[in-house]
């Protein structure tokens, strides 16, 4: 596996190797990433990862500096699932002056959910992969990139930008990888104490109830919404949202005919302790 560091290398390397699948990450890489790269492999000529920790995407108060760097292991990883090309930028060598200029994405996607909760976040989001599509794809004139389901409305979010600008970038998204209990892998499960561990699949068995109770119109939607809120709350943990929304725009289900027929998903947002999880349920 190649490493490069600055855009210039990674066009340098890209040029005459045919179209990339990429699969853009934070690192701190666990099983959801590798099979996100082993879908990478099946849908171009070259596979293409990148590490880099956007700080654009981070509130003041939130994690940026802590956030696990775990540079040798993912090269090996990586190394491991047959990666061919690392791009793994410094700060500068992506931001060598401020970010002036910024993706704006649909406030009616992005400022629902996870934008309510981490304003600006899609903003960072969108402008940094902006970027490394910029980068990546700049000598094939387009590929394939890849994306987890277990940040659904990042996925969403980056399509809907992906269409409105005409990028020549097929998104293909990755299922979500869970641990034997059902707790979705994340980065940032590395921060549960092992207790706090044990009661992390309560979130994913939340929204599977939540999932249920929505489908069979037990009770209106909202109501299904708060007690779901309020049982999680019970055991310890601090919500921001368990909510039930349509698969195509995450809006809220119009109605009792959408809710019994649409395709649907339960998103989940909430803190155990210090460590804020998501996860989602389609059904
Ligand atoms: O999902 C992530 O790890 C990040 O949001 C991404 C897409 C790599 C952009 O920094």
């Amino acid at each position: 596996m190649q490493i490069v560091h600055t855009i210039a290398d990674l066009r340098a390397a890209l040029a005459g190797q045919g179209r990339p699948a990429f699969v853009p990450t934070m690192g701190n890489l666990h099983e959801g990433h590798l099979s996100l790269v082993r879908t990478a492999r099946q849908h171009g000529d070259i596979a293409v990862a990148s590490i880099f920790v956007n700080r654009l995407q981070f509130l003041p108060h939130e994690d940026f500096d802590s956030y696990p760097r775990t540079w040798e292991a993912d090269c090996a990883k990586l190394q491991a699932e047959g990666c061919d090309l690392l791009f793994a930028p410094r700060e500068a060598d992506l931001y060598p002056e401020p970010q002036v200029f910024k993706i704006q994405p649909d406030a009616q996607l992005a400022d629902i959910l996870e934008g309510h909760f981490r304003p600006g976040f899609f903003t960072g989001v969108c402008t940094v992969v902006m970027k490394l599509f910029s980068a990546v794809f700049f000598a094939s004139g387009g590929g394939t990139a890849v994306f987890g389901k277990k940040d659904y409305q990042q996925l969403m979010v980056i399509r809907r930008m992906v269409q409105q600008f005409a990028l020549p970038v097929d998104i293909v998204a990755g299922d979500t990888a869970r641990a034997e209990d059902g707790l979705a892998l994340s980065s940032r499960n590395g921060y549960l104490s092992g207790q706090e561990r044990q009661q992390a699949m309560a979130l994913s068995q939340a929204l599977r109830q939540l999932a249920q109770a929505a489908r069979s119109g037990q009770a209106p939607l909202a109501e299904l919404e708060a007690r779901a809120m309020q049982s999680l709350a019970a055991q310890g943990w601090a919500p921001d949202y368990l909510t039930v929304r349509l698969r195509s725009d995450l809006q809220q289900p119009a109605s009792a005919q959408q809710l019994s027929d649409a395709p649907l998903v339960a998103l989940g947002a909430a803190r155990l302790g210090s460590t804020r999880l998501i996860d989602n349920l389609e059904f």
